[in-house]
Order: C-alpha cells, then sequence, then structure tokens
C-alpha cells in the first residue's frame, strides 16, 4: 500500500522506471557521442540556450548532465530522497538564467538524443517512460524556481 502511494507522487509506473533505467544503461556508456550531440541539437532548436553555456567547455558540461541523470536515475523510485538536491540544483538553474520556456527545450533535445541513441529500441513505450521521467523531474524543477521567483 506504501508503495503504492509513493509510486503515484512519483508519476511512473514501476514498468516505466524500468524502462528509463534499462535504455539509459544503454546510452550511458555512449556519453562522449551523446553529450555533444546533445547540446548541437539544443543550439540547434533553442539558440537562444547558448551564451548560457559560455561559461563551461561543452564536454565537461556533459559530464555533469550525465552525472545528474545518473543520479536521479538510479533513485527514481525514491525521488523524494532527492528533493533537496533537485531543490538546490533548480535555484542554481535560475541563477544561471535559465527561463520556465527553456525546459521544454532541453527535454526536446534529450528525447531526440535518446532516439538517436538507442534506434531500434526506442519504442512509444520506451518514449512514453522518459516523458513521464522528465516531466517529473522538469516540474519539480520548475516547481522550485517558481517559489523562488515569487518569494
Ligand atoms: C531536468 C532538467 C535538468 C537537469 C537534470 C540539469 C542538470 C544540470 C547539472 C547537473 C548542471 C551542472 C551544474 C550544477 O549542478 O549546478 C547543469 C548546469 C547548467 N544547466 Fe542544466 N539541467 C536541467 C535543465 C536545464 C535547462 C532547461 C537549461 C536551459 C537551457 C539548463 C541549462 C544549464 C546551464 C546554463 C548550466 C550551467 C552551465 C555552466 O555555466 O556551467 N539546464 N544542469
Amino acid at each position: 500500500m506504501e508503495n503504492k502511494i509513493q509510486k503515484q507522487d512519483v508519476g511512473m509506473t514501476s514498468k516505466q522506471i524500468e524502462i528509463v533505467k534499462t535504455t539509459w544503461a544503454m546510452v550511458a556508456p555512449l556519453a562522449e557521442q551523446v553529450g555533444p550531440l546533445f547540446y548541437n541539437r539544443l543550439f540547434e532548436i533553442a539558440p537562444e540556450t547558448k551564451s548560457l553555456f559560455q561559461r563551461t567547455s561543452i564536454p565537461e558540461q556533459s559530464n555533469k548532465l550525465l552525472a545528474m541523470l545518473n543520479c536521479v536515475i538510479s533513485k527514481l523510485d525514491k525521488l523524494e530522497t532527492l528533493l533537496d538536491e533537485i531543490n538546490a540544483l533548480a535555484l542554481r538553474h535560475v541563477q544561471y538564467g535559465v527561463k520556465a520556456d527553456h525546459y521544454e527545450k532541453v527535454g526536446a533535445a534529450l528525447l531526440w538524443t535518446l532516439e538517436q541513441g538507442l534506434q531500434s529500441a526506442w519504442t512509444e513505450e520506451t518514449k512514453q517512460a522518459w516523458i513521464t521521467c522528465y516531466v517529473l523531474l522538469s516540474g519539480t524543477m520548475l516547481q522550485a524556481a517558481n517559489r523562488k521567483l515569487v518569494a
């Protein structure tokens, strides 16, 4: 019963969590190719975000993003234990100049990158699992950012 309530809070089914974990394990070892693929795609669909990344090199930035995603994905079934970290990450993003509508573009670039990396493993079910995962994570970050903006 407890578990069920937690999963509803998290918004992902156990099947979806499993799919995200399995497919992430397939893509993460390709980090060196996947990182630049992601940023190139992001700068193509959202050129206005390019100036935000001037302080850090793309390989360095890719490593940070992969490390964070590794951490989140390994704890998807107990995301509430990461809430403080996610909230702090969200507030740092406000400082970086990230705006609410950037999240959708980053999400689109992430999905596109996963599709390239996974190829035939990118099924409709996999796509839905990742959308749910990203909406959940970015939604949590946006909530924290909005609290900061109205505070
Ligand atoms: C679920 C969504 C996201 C996650 C998990 C994520 C994760 C990260 C991580 C781990 C860092 C490393 C620095 C730190 O820990 O503070 C970072 C930095 C950064 N992120 Fe994100 N991010 C997300 C969404 C976004 C969005 C939507 C944008 C908008 C374009 C963005 C832009 C940036 C920028 C500009 C930096 C700092 C670059 C620098 O100066 O080093 N991120 N992000």
